[in-house]
């Protein structure tokens, strides 16, 4: 296993569109155990292939307390969304900024598991929320795009400075 790097706003990386995965292979399970490593490494709740420069149609994600329940989704698809919520988002590609955005209450979707079988579930809450923000990395959309354009200016102004100091 190893840690991958993850991508930053406004790298243009971050805006190309992830490719269906043909075949959930060895190439595919091992992308996914780094995949966690390195959202685990990075203290997230999810990640999407996009953000480690890898355009292909794979999330992980791990909600649990004790980060013992690494779920990964292969070329998810969200069927069904009902309702809205508004719910504080951050994005390991977006170190040190949230912020509200508004999506559906409850979906239903489908995904194919490590094993290449089709799942169909249903989530609310913070999973229902998490799931459209990685399949929006897979589509090169990131949470600062549903902000204002003055609040998006304030972020990459922050990232500018952050990014600076960094390379110090
Ligand atoms: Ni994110």
């Amino acid at each position: 296993m190893s840690t991958l790097t993850v991508l930053h706003f406004p790298d243009p990386r971050l805006r190309k569109k992830a490719r269906p995965v043909a075949a959930v292979d060895a190439q595919v399970r091992q992308l996914s155990r780094d995949m966690l490593e390195t959202m685990y490494a990075e203290n997230g709740i999810g990640l999407a292939a996009t953000q480690v420069n890898v355009q292909q149609r794979v999330v992980v994600m791990d909600l649990s307390e004790e980060k013992n329940e690494p779920v990964t989704l292969v070329n998810p698809e969200i069927m069904q969304e009902t309702g809205t919520e508004e719910m504080e988002e951050g994005c390991l590609s977006v170190p040190g900024f949230t912020d509200l955005v508004q999506r559906a209450e409850k979906i239903s979707y489908r995904y194919l598991d490590l094993d290449g079988q089709e799942i169909e579930a249903e989530a609310d809450g913070l999973r229902a929320v998490c799931i459209q923000h990685e399949i929006d990395h897979l589509d090169g959309k990131l949470f600062i795009d549903y902000l204002s354009p003055i609040k998006r200016q304030r972020v990459r102004k922050k990232i500018a400075k952050q990014n600076k100091i960094r390379a110090l």
